[in-house]
């Protein structure tokens, strides 16, 4: 098969390293790609949102398949524009994709699904979205509707801080038209789980569950980022919660979406807090985690074009998939600056030293090549990942290749996978795996 990968970052890595090792793949070529992913597939210059090139190359490569990484060009529509092109693409449609374009058509389908959520307005209207906020008080969270680059998500403490985020949305257009609805929401305690499964519109097979670093620095504090890090399996989703996220998220959800008359294909991600052992919905992704699809794809061991293909086409019953039963983490090196701006250009040393790395890879996600020198071109930059035959061995790991690599102004969080080790470890005292 001709496979198209669309987009440039750490998962877009992880997804052609993979596909590489199909034996059904014929060319891989990824668009616009990386400098890690020119190791591994073909990269052509062409933006991961610029449609109609991509549908221009897809016709004229003649591609089997394209697989889209990011969420920006499946709310765009590319699936739709490729399918009345009579080409195949993984991903849902634009329809089906406004689970992750509009947090407000996701909390008003998980309500009408009965899928366990915080409880939440949606406000047109600023005065009426401050009025709720004074109705309910605070901790509160206030969130932009449509796609703010994950920024538009502000945790309240204080009602002010609330009307605030209100204002900057709302009558300040922080975000352009993201901000013309806001979600308020509860505020939800617990552990934090990402939870992936595929759908091919009816059946849904789950991927292994993993656990992500959303902020910068370490302890969970300072600002909120696209991930700094990610590991799997995770202590806190046991076999039964697995089964109970299928059952009262993954399924209603693409049972509803099918109802409506807009099924869901690709990849489901659900953005779960969990407490007390209960799943909650924070948010959905219409596509691979990233860092998670670093740390999920070092593990599967099934052919990822043969799932990937069979989603597609509709083929998902029956399939189980296969897992390296050791676990993978990913650190995330990342740029000064990171996640503000940042400059790039800045040369990476020590990369050679990994060459013939046995128990892991080196994902990039923000490289080029300048002047024949492997140089930052981005905020993260790099995703070092690991396995071991613990989370506790694969952090060691991992964190030995880390202090291989550096540049000027390199920073990462040196403590991934902290709340897993902790379990493990007290585990390991009361005699366990
Ligand atoms: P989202 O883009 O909706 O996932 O929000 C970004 C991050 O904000 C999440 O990963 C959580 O860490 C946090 N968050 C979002 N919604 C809530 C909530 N209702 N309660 C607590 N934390 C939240
Ligand atoms: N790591 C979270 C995300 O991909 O949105």
């Amino acid at each position: 098969m001709r496979v198209l990968v669309v987009g440039g970052g750490g998962r877009e890595h992880a997804l052609c390293w993979k596909l590489r090792q199909s034996p059904r793949l014929g060319a891989l070529y990824c668009a616009p790609g990386n400098a890690g992913i020119a190791g591994v597939a073909e990269c052509v210059p062409v933006a991961a949102d610029d449609l109609a090139k991509l549908l221009r190359f897809a016709k004229e490569q003649a591609i089997d398949l394209t697989v889209v990484g990011p969420e920006l060009p499946l709310t765009m529509g590319l699936v739709d524009r490729f399918a009345a092109a009579g080409l195949r693409a993984f991903g849902p449609t634009a329809a089906a994709a406004r689970l992750e374009g509009s947090k407000a058509f996701a909390k008003e389908l998980l309500r009408h699904a009965h899928v366990p959520t915080a409880f939440f307005g949606v406000f047109a209207d600023p005065d009426d979205a401050t009025r709720y906020v004074n109705e309910v008080g605070a901790p509160v969270v206030v969130k932009a509707d449509g796609l703010a680059g994950g920024k538009g998500v502000f945790i309240c403490r204080t009602v002010a801080e609330a009307d605030e985020a209100i204002d900057e949305l709302m009558r300040r257009r922080l975000f352009g038209d993201a901000g013309s609805r806001v979600v308020v929401e509860e505020f939800l305690e617990g552990d934090e789980v990402s939870f992936m499964a595929l759908s091919d519109g009816t059946t849904v097979v789950p991927l292994a569950p993993s656990q992500d670093h959303k902020r910068v620095l370490d302890g969970d504090q300072g600002a909120n980022t696209g991930g700094m890090g990610a590991y799997s399996p995770t202590p806190i989703v046991t076999p039964a919660l697995e089964s109970e996220i299928m059952q009262q998220v993954i399924e209603p959800i693409v049972q509803a979406l099918a109802k409506q008359g807009t099924p869901y294909t690709g990849v489901l991600y659900a953005g779960l807090m969990v407490h007390d052992g209960r799943p909650k919905v924070l948010e959905f992704n219409v596509r691979f985690g990233d860092p998670e699809a670093e740390v999920l794809l070092s593990r599967l061991r099934s052919d990822l074009l043969d799932l990937l293909a069979r989603t597609c086409e509709g083929r998902l019953a029956g399939e189980t998939l296969e897992w390296d039963p050791r676990a993978a983490v990913c650190i995330v090196l990342a740029a000064e600056g990171y996640p503000g701006a940042v400059e790039r250009g800045r040369p990476i040393d020590g990369l050679e030293r990994l060459a013939g790395w046995a128990n892991g890879t080196v994902f990039h996600a923000g490289t080029r090549i300048d002047d024949g020198r492997l140089v930052t071109d981005g905020g993260r930059v790099l995703g070092v990942t690991a396995l071991g035959d613990t989370i506790d061995a694969a952090v060691t790991e991992a964190y030995a290749a880390v202090d291989q690599i550096r540049w000027p102004g390199m920073h990462f969080r040196r403590d991934i996978g902290h709340r897993a080790l902790a379990a493990e470890r007290k585990d390991g005292q009361h005699g366990g795996a």
